[in-house]
């Protein structure tokens, strides 16, 4: 590892588990001051704990981030301890297993997913860019999923991510003379409890072999290593874009 995060203070959500996990791990490993959110009071506390155990700076914060008032709390957070914001890592999120064809998905299951995957990346940008203009820039990278390129997953989480996509492009086009820039990641199946969680609702027991693949599912640690890349001043250029990690799925 190196220091590229160096005195660099991250909000990261999702922490208790998966890719937020292992962002916020990684953040830290790279120098990272880590304010680790979730609303999971057990994982998070667990995994901040290891961060200490590791050497790295986190605080807990257990939070729902599809709350307004969480979010500011969260932001508020990040300033007291360090007195700045430079990056918002959205790593959380949640895929319903009701979530299926549009006949057959309520109303409830659509509105809570598009406010945590969606609606909570609005509210916590909203508490955060502030705080990246008083720091002079900052980087914010949102989780999305190949599901928002494509037309076969989940009715309610395929337009949550689709929103995601477009939300990240409006944040890139109104701060890039901040220096603050938005970026999203589109994964492909990788190996946290959700894609389980998935895979038993589609009745799939391991990703199928397809041409032009690699054949294998992806590791968390793979998505960190490119939210870590974007959230940090080496990809200073990079704004508004859109990342596929699929093992090429997406490209066949
Ligand atoms: N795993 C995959 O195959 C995959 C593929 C594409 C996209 N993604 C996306 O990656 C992100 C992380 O997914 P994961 O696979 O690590 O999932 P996960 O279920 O392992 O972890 C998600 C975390 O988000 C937290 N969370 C959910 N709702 C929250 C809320 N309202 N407030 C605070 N925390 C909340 C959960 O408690 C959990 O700890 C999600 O946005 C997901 O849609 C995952």
């Amino acid at each position: 590892m190196s220091d590229r995060l160096a005195d660099k203070v991250a909000v990261v959500t999702g922490v208790a588990s998966g890719i937020g996990r292992a962002t916020a791990t990684r953040f830290a490993q790279e120098g990272a001051k880590v304010i680790a959110v979730d609303l999971a009071e057990e994982g998070l506390r667990e995994a901040v704990a290891a961060i200490a155990s590791d050497g790295g700076e986190a605080t807990a914060v257990v939070a729902d981030v599809s709350h307004a008032d969480d979010c500011a709390r969260i932001v508020e957070t990040a300033t007291r301890s360090y007195g700045r914001l430079d990056i918002l890592a959205n790593t959380h999120g949640i895929s319903d297993m009701g979530d299926t064809g549009i006949l057959n998905v309520t109303e409830e299951i659509f509105t809570r997913t598009w406010e945590v995957n969606t609606k909570a990346l609005f509210l916590l940008a909203k508490a955060a860019i502030p705080e990246m203009q008083r720091a002079g820039g900052g980087s914010i990278v949102n989780m999305s999923s190949v599901g928002a390129l494509s037309g076969g997953g989940g009715t309610a989480y395929t337009a949550s991510k689709g929103g995601v996509n477009a939300l990240t492009r409006t944040i890139a086009y109104r701060h890039a003379d901040d220096l603050i820039r938005c970026n999203c990641i589109c994964p492909g199946p990788i190996d946290t409890p959700m894609m389980h969680r998935s895979f038993e609702k589609l009745g799939l027991t391991d990703l199928p072999i397809a041409p032009g693949r690699v054949p294998r599912i992806g590791r968390p640690e793979e998505v960190a290593a490119l939210v870590t890349f974007l959230a940090s001043d080496e990809a200073a250029f990079i704004t508004g874009a859109t990342y596929t990690i699929d093992g090429g799925a997406s490209g066949h």
